[in-house]
């Protein structure tokens, strides 16, 4: 039998997408973790000579991640990528988008820069839906201190018809091998600070609403059930 490898909130057995990946690092965390990679799919915006100018150890990375198994693809939009030839035929149980940001274009807390941001979630939002199975969920990691908390994914996600169902805050000691990187400008590779920043966890609205209507119904014949005993013993 096939052992199951979990870490943190990921485990062998899930489909994972990986979209706007840096160095490839965080996919690379995750395939070590697993011991092998046949369940992910890892992506970045940048074509492959784009990432070896952008990157120390993109290379090796990557190579390392086909090595043990992982589909790796570039040139894949977030906001484009259910149209993609091969993302087109899969589904995902995990979507995964690590400090989403369209690039420094100015002070962060300029409004046409915050909206540029919020056009790149929409979009994401919008194509993850579709490539999600319908119990998956989708990951966002996120800065949460002003002027990123004004990007306000929460109602982003809402338009997508998903719903925030959790958030967690983003500890960066816990993906050993993981460098988030600026992955924008002369100094691509540096790591940009990380502050406050949380994993915010989405579900299809619909699935959630379905999984808390059985919640609820359960809940709500427990109750009855208990009320019938106490009216049986004791009378109304
Ligand atoms: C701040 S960097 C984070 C990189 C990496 N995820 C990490 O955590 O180190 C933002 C990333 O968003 C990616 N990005 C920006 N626009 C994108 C788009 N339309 N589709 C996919 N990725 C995009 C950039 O290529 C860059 O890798």
């Amino acid at each position: 039998m096939v052992e199951v490898m979990w870490t943190n909130c990921y485990c062998s057995e899930q489909k994972i997408l990986l979209v706007g990946e840096g160095d490839f690092s965080f996919s690379l965390y995750l395939a070590t973790a697993f011991g092998s990679a046949f369940n992910i799919v890892a992506t970045s915006l940048d074509s492959y000579a784009v990432l070896l100018k952008k990157y120390r150890k993109a290379q090796s990375n990557v190579e390392e991640l086909k090595k043990v198994g992982a589909t790796i693809l570039h040139e894949i939009d977030a906001t484009q990528m259910k149209y993609d030839l091969f993302l087109r035929n899969h589904k995902f149980d995990r979507i995964v988008f690590n400090f989403p940001h369209a690039g420094f274009k100015g002070k962060e807390d300029n409004p046409a820069l915050i909206s540029l941001h919020q056009e790149l979630l929409l979009g994401f939002f919008y194509n993850a839906r579709q490539m999600l199975q319908p119990y998956g969920e989708i990951h966002v990691r996120h800065k949460t201190s002003a002027p990123f908390c004004y990007w306000n994914l929460t109602y982003l996600a809402e338009r997508n018809s998903l719903t925030l169902f959790k958030s967690m805050p983003f500890k960066i000691e816990d993906y050993p091998g993981y460098n988030n990187k600026r992955g924008d400008g002369s100094r691509s590779d540096d790591p940009f600070p990380l502050g406050e920043c949380s994993t915010f966890f989405f579900k299809n609205k619909y699935y959630f609403q379905l999984q808390n209507i059985d919640y609820m119904q359960t809940e709500h014949m427990e109750l009855h059930l208990r009320y019938r005993a106490l009216v049986h013993l004791y009378g109304r």
